[in-house]
Protein backbone atom coordinates (compact mmCIF):
# COMPACT_ATOMS: atom_id res chain seq x y z
CA UNK A 1 0.00 0.00 0.00
CA UNK A 2 1.61 3.18 -1.01
CA UNK A 3 1.10 6.79 1.32
CA UNK A 4 -1.71 7.55 2.75
CA UNK A 5 -2.65 11.11 3.76
CA UNK A 6 -4.77 12.30 6.44
CA UNK A 7 -6.62 15.18 7.22
CA UNK A 8 -8.70 17.26 9.21
CA UNK A 9 -11.97 18.49 7.61
CA UNK A 10 -13.17 21.62 9.84
CA UNK A 11 -11.44 23.62 11.78
CA UNK A 12 -9.75 20.75 13.85
CA UNK A 13 -10.07 18.18 16.43
CA UNK A 14 -11.62 15.94 14.31
CA UNK A 15 -10.49 13.25 16.11
CA UNK A 16 -7.48 12.85 13.77
CA UNK A 17 -5.04 11.29 16.67
CA UNK A 18 -7.46 8.80 17.09
CA UNK A 19 -8.02 8.05 13.57
CA UNK A 20 -4.46 7.47 12.99
CA UNK A 21 -3.79 5.52 15.77
CA UNK A 22 -6.79 3.00 14.55
CA UNK A 23 -4.97 2.42 11.54
CA UNK A 24 -2.54 0.89 14.33
CA UNK A 25 -0.84 -2.39 13.77
CA UNK A 26 -0.67 -2.38 10.02
CA UNK A 27 1.14 1.46 9.28
CA UNK A 28 5.18 0.82 9.16
CA UNK A 29 5.03 4.56 9.76
CA UNK A 30 3.86 8.26 10.27
CA UNK A 31 5.28 11.42 9.11
CA UNK A 32 3.56 14.60 10.43
CA UNK A 33 3.77 17.25 7.79
CA UNK A 34 2.89 20.41 8.88
CA UNK A 35 2.33 22.48 11.91
CA UNK A 36 3.89 21.86 15.68
CA UNK A 37 2.58 22.50 19.02
CA UNK A 38 -0.31 24.24 18.37
CA UNK A 39 -1.99 20.56 17.53
CA UNK A 40 -3.27 18.63 20.41
CA UNK A 41 -4.21 15.11 19.88
CA UNK A 42 -5.78 12.86 22.15
CA UNK A 43 -6.08 9.18 22.25
CA UNK A 44 -7.32 6.57 24.77
CA UNK A 45 -6.33 3.13 24.35
CA UNK A 46 -7.58 0.21 26.48
CA UNK A 47 -10.65 -0.24 28.37
CA UNK A 48 -11.96 0.03 32.07
CA UNK A 49 -9.11 0.29 34.68
CA UNK A 50 -6.68 -0.15 31.70
CA UNK A 51 -8.50 2.75 30.05
CA UNK A 52 -5.31 5.08 29.22
CA UNK A 53 -5.12 8.52 27.98
CA UNK A 54 -2.45 10.51 26.06
CA UNK A 55 -2.10 13.97 25.13
CA UNK A 56 0.29 14.42 21.98
CA UNK A 57 1.44 17.92 20.43
CA UNK A 58 4.29 17.71 18.45
CA UNK A 59 4.96 13.61 18.40
CA UNK A 60 3.01 11.95 15.11
CA UNK A 61 0.67 9.64 16.65
CA UNK A 62 2.12 6.63 15.32
CA UNK A 63 4.67 6.76 18.35
CA UNK A 64 2.23 4.80 20.12
CA UNK A 65 1.87 1.82 18.10
CA UNK A 66 4.87 -0.83 18.05
CA UNK A 67 6.68 -1.05 14.91
CA UNK A 68 5.76 2.05 13.73
CA UNK A 69 8.27 4.60 12.56
CA UNK A 70 7.22 8.01 13.61
CA UNK A 71 8.35 11.08 11.80
CA UNK A 72 8.49 14.60 11.73
CA UNK A 73 8.87 16.39 8.80
CA UNK A 74 10.31 18.91 6.56
CA UNK A 75 7.21 20.99 6.83
CA UNK A 76 6.95 20.77 10.63
CA UNK A 77 7.96 23.78 12.94
CA UNK A 78 9.74 22.10 15.94
CA UNK A 79 9.97 23.78 19.43
CA UNK A 80 13.09 21.47 21.04
CA UNK A 81 11.78 21.88 24.67
CA UNK A 82 8.30 20.43 23.94
CA UNK A 83 9.65 17.50 22.16
CA UNK A 84 11.82 16.41 24.80
CA UNK A 85 9.02 17.24 27.56
CA UNK A 86 6.68 14.87 25.21
CA UNK A 87 9.47 12.36 24.69
CA UNK A 88 10.26 12.33 28.33
CA UNK A 89 6.40 11.87 29.29
CA UNK A 90 6.00 9.17 27.09
CA UNK A 91 9.24 7.16 27.91
CA UNK A 92 7.96 7.64 32.01
CA UNK A 93 4.72 5.62 30.58
CA UNK A 94 6.65 2.95 28.96
CA UNK A 95 6.20 4.12 25.56
CA UNK A 96 9.29 3.28 23.05
CA UNK A 97 10.13 6.68 21.83
CA UNK A 98 13.78 5.05 19.65
CA UNK A 99 12.72 5.09 16.23
CA UNK A 100 11.82 8.67 16.28
CA UNK A 101 13.24 10.29 13.13
CA UNK A 102 13.06 13.82 13.04
CA UNK A 103 13.87 16.01 9.31
CA UNK A 104 17.24 18.40 9.62
CA UNK A 105 14.92 20.85 7.05
CA UNK A 106 12.49 21.54 9.82
CA UNK A 107 12.30 24.32 11.28
CA UNK A 108 12.99 25.36 15.21
CA UNK A 109 10.67 27.90 16.71
CA UNK A 110 13.34 30.04 18.74
CA UNK A 111 12.24 31.90 21.96
CA UNK A 112 12.11 34.85 20.55
CA UNK A 113 9.22 33.54 18.00
CA UNK A 114 7.20 32.60 21.05
CA UNK A 115 7.15 36.22 22.22
CA UNK A 116 6.26 37.81 18.93
CA UNK A 117 3.08 35.48 18.95
CA UNK A 118 1.92 36.17 21.88
CA UNK A 119 3.17 40.49 21.87
CA UNK A 120 1.40 40.42 18.39
CA UNK A 121 -1.74 39.38 19.32
CA UNK A 122 -2.01 41.52 22.41
CA UNK A 123 -1.49 44.57 19.70
CA UNK A 124 -4.13 43.39 17.17
CA UNK A 125 -6.56 43.78 20.42
CA UNK A 126 -10.35 43.09 18.81
CA UNK A 127 -8.41 42.25 15.55
CA UNK A 128 -6.95 38.86 17.08
CA UNK A 129 -6.39 35.86 15.76
CA UNK A 130 -6.85 33.68 18.90
CA UNK A 131 -3.46 31.57 18.10
CA UNK A 132 -2.17 29.25 20.27
CA UNK A 133 0.87 31.76 20.99
CA UNK A 134 3.18 29.13 20.40
CA UNK A 135 5.13 30.49 17.87
CA UNK A 136 3.79 28.95 15.11
CA UNK A 137 3.29 31.87 13.20
CA UNK A 138 6.25 34.25 13.25
CA UNK A 139 8.19 30.60 12.54
CA UNK A 140 6.64 29.97 9.07
CA UNK A 141 7.19 33.72 8.34
CA UNK A 142 10.31 33.75 9.37
CA UNK A 143 10.81 30.23 6.90
CA UNK A 144 9.48 32.17 4.27
CA UNK A 145 11.47 34.77 4.62
CA UNK A 146 14.09 33.09 4.65
CA UNK A 147 15.88 33.92 8.07
CA UNK A 148 14.24 30.75 9.56
CA UNK A 149 16.64 28.37 12.04
CA UNK A 150 16.44 24.85 10.81
CA UNK A 151 17.42 21.27 12.89
CA UNK A 152 20.39 21.07 10.82
CA UNK A 153 21.59 24.57 11.84
CA UNK A 154 21.80 23.26 15.65
CA UNK A 155 25.13 21.06 14.63
CA UNK A 156 27.49 23.98 13.87
CA UNK A 157 28.02 26.53 16.33
CA UNK A 158 29.18 28.80 14.39
CA UNK A 159 26.25 28.69 11.59
CA UNK A 160 23.78 29.00 14.77
CA UNK A 161 25.35 31.92 15.91
CA UNK A 162 25.31 33.83 12.42
CA UNK A 163 21.86 32.73 11.66
CA UNK A 164 20.34 33.55 15.15
CA UNK A 165 22.43 36.94 15.02
CA UNK A 166 20.97 37.77 11.74
CA UNK A 167 17.30 37.03 12.74
CA UNK A 168 17.80 39.12 15.83
CA UNK A 169 19.22 42.10 14.25
CA UNK A 170 15.56 42.70 12.74
CA UNK A 171 13.41 41.44 15.78
CA UNK A 172 15.38 43.05 18.56
CA UNK A 173 14.16 46.40 16.72
CA UNK A 174 10.68 45.31 16.41
CA UNK A 175 10.76 43.99 20.12
CA UNK A 176 11.94 47.05 21.45
CA UNK A 177 10.71 49.50 19.31
CA UNK A 178 7.28 48.39 18.55
CA UNK A 179 6.22 46.32 21.69
CA UNK A 180 8.41 47.80 24.25
CA UNK A 181 9.61 44.86 25.20
CA UNK A 182 13.33 43.90 26.17
CA UNK A 183 16.05 42.79 23.44
CA UNK A 184 16.75 39.17 23.02
CA UNK A 185 20.56 38.24 24.05
CA UNK A 186 22.12 35.73 20.64
CA UNK A 187 24.33 34.13 22.81
CA UNK A 188 21.59 33.38 25.13
CA UNK A 189 19.51 32.08 22.40
CA UNK A 190 22.73 30.37 20.60
CA UNK A 191 22.94 28.68 23.83
CA UNK A 192 19.42 27.79 24.38
CA UNK A 193 19.02 25.91 21.23
CA UNK A 194 22.37 24.49 21.26
CA UNK A 195 22.06 22.86 24.36
CA UNK A 196 19.19 20.51 22.55
CA UNK A 197 22.04 19.21 19.96
CA UNK A 198 23.34 15.92 21.22
CA UNK A 199 19.80 14.93 21.99
CA UNK A 200 18.82 15.35 18.98
CA UNK A 201 21.54 14.20 16.78
CA UNK A 202 20.69 10.43 16.45
CA UNK A 203 17.25 11.31 15.24
CA UNK A 204 17.88 13.41 12.76
CA UNK A 205 17.90 12.29 9.13
CA UNK A 206 16.94 12.94 5.22
CA UNK A 207 13.08 11.94 5.94
CA UNK A 208 12.50 12.13 2.32
CA UNK A 209 14.94 9.40 1.50
CA UNK A 210 13.81 7.51 4.53
CA UNK A 211 9.92 7.45 3.45
CA UNK A 212 11.22 6.89 -0.03
CA UNK A 213 12.86 3.64 1.03
CA UNK A 214 10.16 2.76 2.94
CA UNK A 215 7.66 3.31 0.21
CA UNK A 216 10.10 1.35 -2.28
CA UNK A 217 9.75 -1.80 0.03
CA UNK A 218 5.67 -1.88 -0.06
CA UNK A 219 5.37 -0.63 3.59
CA UNK A 220 2.56 1.56 4.63
CA UNK A 221 3.04 5.18 5.17
CA UNK A 222 0.79 7.58 6.56
CA UNK A 223 1.04 11.28 5.96
CA UNK A 224 -0.58 13.02 9.18
CA UNK A 225 -2.01 16.51 9.19
CA UNK A 226 -2.32 19.01 12.66
CA UNK A 227 -4.89 21.70 12.30
CA UNK A 228 -7.37 21.29 9.26
CA UNK A 229 -8.70 22.18 6.03
CA UNK A 230 -10.01 25.29 7.22
CA UNK A 231 -7.67 26.34 9.44
CA UNK A 232 -4.80 25.63 5.69
CA UNK A 233 -3.05 29.39 5.41
CA UNK A 234 -4.36 29.19 1.46
CA UNK A 235 -7.28 27.41 1.16
CA UNK A 236 -9.19 28.12 4.90
CA UNK A 237 -10.76 31.14 6.39
CA UNK A 238 -7.98 33.48 6.13
CA UNK A 239 -6.42 35.42 8.01
CA UNK A 240 -8.07 33.41 10.88
CA UNK A 241 -6.28 30.18 10.00
CA UNK A 242 -2.87 28.79 11.54
CA UNK A 243 0.28 30.08 9.07
CA UNK A 244 0.64 26.00 7.86
CA UNK A 245 -0.57 23.67 4.65
CA UNK A 246 -2.64 21.64 6.27
CA UNK A 247 -5.00 20.23 3.68
CA UNK A 248 -3.52 16.97 1.21
CA UNK A 249 -1.57 19.19 -0.80
CA UNK A 250 0.72 20.53 2.30
CA UNK A 251 1.33 16.59 2.61
CA UNK A 252 3.84 16.09 -0.27
CA UNK A 253 5.83 19.42 0.65
CA UNK A 254 5.84 18.87 4.07
CA UNK A 255 7.11 15.14 4.08
CA UNK A 256 8.84 14.92 0.28
CA UNK A 257 6.71 12.35 -0.84
CA UNK A 258 5.90 12.86 -4.45
CA UNK A 259 1.81 13.31 -5.11
CA UNK A 260 2.24 10.23 -7.60
CA UNK A 261 2.67 7.78 -4.49
CA UNK A 262 -0.67 9.05 -2.53
CA UNK A 263 -2.86 6.31 -3.05
CA UNK A 264 -5.98 7.75 -0.41
CA UNK A 265 -6.90 10.70 1.33
CA UNK A 266 -8.52 10.14 4.49
CA UNK A 267 -10.55 13.23 6.21
CA UNK A 268 -11.67 12.68 9.66
CA UNK A 269 -15.24 15.04 10.03
CA UNK A 270 -16.98 15.89 13.21
CA UNK A 271 -20.55 14.67 13.32
CA UNK A 272 -21.25 18.49 14.31
CA UNK A 273 -18.35 21.43 14.05
CA UNK A 274 -16.13 23.25 16.41
CA UNK A 275 -13.47 25.94 16.25
CA UNK A 276 -11.16 27.53 18.84
CA UNK A 277 -9.96 31.27 18.61
CA UNK A 278 -11.16 33.86 16.25
CA UNK A 279 -13.42 33.81 13.12
CA UNK A 280 -16.56 33.02 11.00
CA UNK A 281 -18.48 30.13 11.70
CA UNK A 282 -21.99 30.23 10.25
CA UNK A 283 -23.34 27.35 12.06
CA UNK A 284 -21.72 28.55 15.61
CA UNK A 285 -25.09 27.89 18.36
CA UNK A 286 -24.39 30.24 21.79
CA UNK A 287 -27.50 28.73 23.20
CA UNK A 288 -27.89 25.58 25.24
CA UNK A 289 -27.83 23.39 22.19
CA UNK A 290 -23.90 24.86 22.15
CA UNK A 291 -23.43 23.89 25.71
CA UNK A 292 -24.91 20.34 25.20
CA UNK A 293 -22.50 19.63 22.40
CA UNK A 294 -19.22 21.10 24.13
CA UNK A 295 -20.32 19.29 27.59
CA UNK A 296 -21.30 15.92 25.87
CA UNK A 297 -18.64 15.90 23.27
CA UNK A 298 -16.05 17.40 26.16
CA UNK A 299 -15.04 20.22 23.54
CA UNK A 300 -11.89 22.04 25.68
CA UNK A 301 -8.91 22.12 23.90
CA UNK A 302 -5.95 19.13 24.24
CA UNK A 303 -3.25 22.37 24.01
CA UNK A 304 -4.47 25.62 25.60
CA UNK A 305 -7.61 24.19 27.48
CA UNK A 306 -10.37 26.80 25.78
CA UNK A 307 -13.99 25.90 25.38
CA UNK A 308 -13.93 24.94 21.95
CA UNK A 309 -16.76 26.98 20.19
CA UNK A 310 -19.61 24.40 18.95
CA UNK A 311 -22.04 24.34 16.02
CA UNK A 312 -24.30 21.54 13.72
CA UNK A 313 -22.72 19.75 10.80
CA UNK A 314 -22.00 22.16 8.42
CA UNK A 315 -21.97 19.90 5.16
CA UNK A 316 -21.13 23.13 2.70
CA UNK A 317 -17.48 23.04 4.37
CA UNK A 318 -17.81 19.22 4.55
CA UNK A 319 -18.28 19.07 0.30
CA UNK A 320 -15.07 21.71 0.46
CA UNK A 321 -12.95 19.61 2.28
CA UNK A 322 -13.87 16.98 0.02
CA UNK A 323 -13.04 18.76 -3.23
CA UNK A 324 -9.98 20.88 -2.00
CA UNK A 325 -8.11 17.57 -0.48
CA UNK A 326 -9.60 14.98 -3.02
CA UNK A 327 -11.38 13.24 -0.09
CA UNK A 328 -11.98 9.22 -0.64
CA UNK A 329 -12.68 8.51 2.40
CA UNK A 330 -13.91 9.79 5.43
CA UNK A 331 -14.16 8.91 9.08
CA UNK A 332 -17.11 10.72 11.04
CA UNK A 333 -16.37 10.84 14.81
CA UNK A 334 -18.63 12.06 17.27
CA UNK A 335 -21.96 10.36 16.75
CA UNK A 336 -22.62 9.32 19.73
CA UNK A 337 -22.54 12.71 21.06
CA UNK A 338 -25.32 13.74 19.82
CA UNK A 339 -27.55 10.79 21.14
CA UNK A 340 -30.57 12.48 23.21
CA UNK A 341 -30.94 15.35 20.92
CA UNK A 342 -34.72 15.41 19.87
CA UNK A 343 -33.89 16.69 16.06
CA UNK A 344 -30.20 17.72 14.48
CA UNK A 345 -30.25 20.16 11.97
CA UNK A 346 -27.61 20.20 9.14
CA UNK A 347 -26.37 23.01 7.03
CA UNK A 348 -26.64 22.12 3.45
CA UNK A 349 -26.49 25.70 2.26
CA UNK A 350 -25.55 29.21 2.83
CA UNK A 351 -27.75 32.22 2.51
CA UNK A 352 -25.36 34.90 1.73
CA UNK A 353 -27.18 38.57 1.03
CA UNK A 354 -30.34 36.90 0.07
CA UNK A 355 -28.84 34.34 -2.35
CA UNK A 356 -28.27 30.90 -1.93
CA UNK A 357 -24.90 29.33 -1.92
CA UNK A 358 -24.27 26.32 -2.10
CA UNK A 359 -20.48 26.44 -2.28
CA UNK A 360 -18.04 27.70 -0.06
CA UNK A 361 -17.77 31.46 -0.18
CA UNK A 362 -14.15 31.98 -0.88
CA UNK A 363 -14.53 35.85 -0.45
CA UNK A 364 -14.20 36.04 3.71
CA UNK A 365 -16.00 39.22 3.62
CA UNK A 366 -18.84 36.76 1.96
CA UNK A 367 -18.71 33.89 4.53
CA UNK A 368 -18.22 36.30 7.21
CA UNK A 369 -22.46 37.24 6.44
CA UNK A 370 -23.38 33.90 5.41
CA UNK A 371 -25.94 32.42 7.28
CA UNK A 372 -26.46 28.87 7.55
CA UNK A 373 -30.15 27.31 5.43
CA UNK A 374 -30.41 24.39 7.77
CA UNK A 375 -32.39 20.65 6.97
CA UNK A 376 -33.87 18.91 10.00
CA UNK A 377 -32.97 15.36 10.91
CA UNK A 378 -34.81 13.38 13.85
CA UNK A 379 -33.04 12.17 16.49
CA UNK A 380 -32.29 9.09 18.42
CA UNK A 381 -31.79 8.37 22.38
CA UNK A 382 -30.17 5.12 22.08
CA UNK A 383 -26.70 4.38 23.42
CA UNK A 384 -24.82 3.98 20.37
CA UNK A 385 -20.91 3.41 21.83
CA UNK A 386 -21.30 -0.03 21.72
CA UNK A 387 -22.51 -0.36 18.09
CA UNK A 388 -19.61 -1.84 16.08
CA UNK A 389 -22.02 -2.25 12.89
CA UNK A 390 -23.80 0.19 11.26
CA UNK A 391 -26.75 -2.32 11.23
CA UNK A 392 -26.40 -1.92 14.93
CA UNK A 393 -27.20 1.77 14.93
CA UNK A 394 -30.70 2.83 15.40
CA UNK A 395 -32.74 4.20 12.01
CA UNK A 396 -32.76 7.70 12.19
CA UNK A 397 -29.06 7.33 13.48
CA UNK A 398 -28.24 5.65 10.12
CA UNK A 399 -30.31 8.27 8.43
CA UNK A 400 -28.10 11.00 9.58
CA UNK A 401 -24.96 9.10 8.56
CA UNK A 402 -26.79 8.72 5.08
CA UNK A 403 -27.74 11.73 4.77
CA UNK A 404 -24.19 13.64 5.17
CA UNK A 405 -22.74 10.91 3.07
CA UNK A 406 -24.47 12.07 0.36
CA UNK A 407 -24.25 15.69 1.15
CA UNK A 408 -20.48 15.56 1.49
CA UNK A 409 -19.70 13.38 -1.84
CA UNK A 410 -17.34 11.42 -0.08
CA UNK A 411 -17.69 7.42 1.46
CA UNK A 412 -17.97 7.21 5.33
CA UNK A 413 -15.52 4.49 5.68
CA UNK A 414 -15.53 4.40 9.63
CA UNK A 415 -17.58 5.95 12.47
CA UNK A 416 -16.35 6.76 15.89
CA UNK A 417 -19.03 5.62 18.93
CA UNK A 418 -16.57 6.56 21.64
CA UNK A 419 -13.43 8.20 22.53
CA UNK A 420 -11.36 4.92 23.01
CA UNK A 421 -9.78 3.05 20.10
CA UNK A 422 -12.15 0.05 19.65
CA UNK A 423 -15.16 2.34 19.52
CA UNK A 424 -15.87 2.33 16.01
CA UNK A 425 -17.40 0.96 13.34
CA UNK A 426 -15.55 -0.23 10.26
CA UNK A 427 -17.50 0.08 7.37
CA UNK A 428 -14.95 -0.61 4.40
CA UNK A 429 -10.98 -1.35 4.80
CA UNK A 430 -9.41 2.09 4.98
CA UNK A 431 -6.16 0.73 3.66
CA UNK A 432 -6.77 -1.95 1.29
P1 LIG B 1 -7.39 15.96 16.79
O1 LIG B 1 -6.71 17.24 17.10
O2 LIG B 1 -8.07 15.97 15.45
O3 LIG B 1 -6.50 14.76 16.96
O4 LIG B 1 -8.58 15.82 17.85
P2 LIG B 1 -8.50 16.09 19.44
O5 LIG B 1 -7.81 14.94 20.09
O6 LIG B 1 -8.00 17.46 19.72
O7 LIG B 1 -10.06 16.12 19.79
C1 LIG B 1 -10.87 15.03 19.56
C2 LIG B 1 -11.43 14.53 20.91
O8 LIG B 1 -12.52 13.68 20.66
C3 LIG B 1 -10.45 13.71 21.72
O9 LIG B 1 -10.66 13.99 23.07
C4 LIG B 1 -10.81 12.26 21.40
O10 LIG B 1 -10.52 11.37 22.46
C5 LIG B 1 -12.30 12.38 21.20
N1 LIG B 1 -12.88 11.46 20.24
C6 LIG B 1 -12.39 11.02 19.05
N2 LIG B 1 -13.30 10.25 18.40
C7 LIG B 1 -14.40 10.21 19.22
C8 LIG B 1 -15.69 9.61 19.10
O11 LIG B 1 -16.03 8.97 18.11
N3 LIG B 1 -16.56 9.81 20.15
C9 LIG B 1 -16.24 10.54 21.25
N4 LIG B 1 -17.14 10.70 22.20
N5 LIG B 1 -15.03 11.12 21.38
C10 LIG B 1 -14.14 10.97 20.37
P1 LIG C 1 -5.33 20.10 15.92
O1 LIG C 1 -4.17 19.48 15.16
C1 LIG C 1 -7.92 23.56 16.57
C2 LIG C 1 -6.17 27.49 15.65
C3 LIG C 1 -5.93 28.43 16.82
C4 LIG C 1 -6.12 29.77 16.12
C5 LIG C 1 -5.49 29.52 14.75
C6 LIG C 1 -4.05 30.01 14.64
O2 LIG C 1 -5.40 19.67 17.34
O3 LIG C 1 -6.60 19.95 15.16
P2 LIG C 1 -1.74 29.13 15.60
O4 LIG C 1 -1.25 28.98 17.02
O5 LIG C 1 -1.70 27.88 14.80
O6 LIG C 1 -1.07 30.28 14.89
O7 LIG C 1 -3.29 29.57 15.75
O8 LIG C 1 -5.54 28.13 14.55
N1 LIG C 1 -5.54 26.15 15.82
C7 LIG C 1 -6.22 25.04 16.10
N2 LIG C 1 -7.54 24.84 16.35
N3 LIG C 1 -7.08 22.50 16.50
C8 LIG C 1 -5.76 22.68 16.21
O9 LIG C 1 -4.92 21.66 16.00
C9 LIG C 1 -5.26 23.99 16.03
N4 LIG C 1 -4.05 24.52 15.77
C10 LIG C 1 -4.24 25.84 15.63
O10 LIG C 1 -6.90 28.23 17.83
O11 LIG C 1 -7.48 30.02 15.90
MG1 LIG D 1 -6.71 18.72 18.55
Amino acid sequence: MPAVVLVGAQWGDEGKGKATDLLGSRIDGVVKFNGGNNAGHTIVIGAGEQRQKYALHLLPSGILTPGCVPIIGNGVVVDLGVLFEEIDGLQARGVDTSSLKVSGSAHVIAPYNRTLDQVTERFLGKSKIGTTGRGIGPTYADKMSRIGIRVQDLFDRDVLHAKVTGALNLKNQTLVKIYNRKAFDVKAVVDDLASYADRLRPMVTDTALLLEQMLDRGETVVLEAGQATLLDVDHGTYPFVTSSSATAGGACTGSGIPPTRISRVIAVVKAYTTRVGEGPFPTELLDASGEYLRDNGAEFGTTTGRPRRCGWFDAVIGRYATRVNGVTDFVLTKLDVLTGLEEVPVCVAYDVDGTRRDELPTNQAEFARATPIYETFPGWTQDISAARTVEELPKNCRDYVDALETMIKAPISAIGVGPGRDETIAVRDLLD
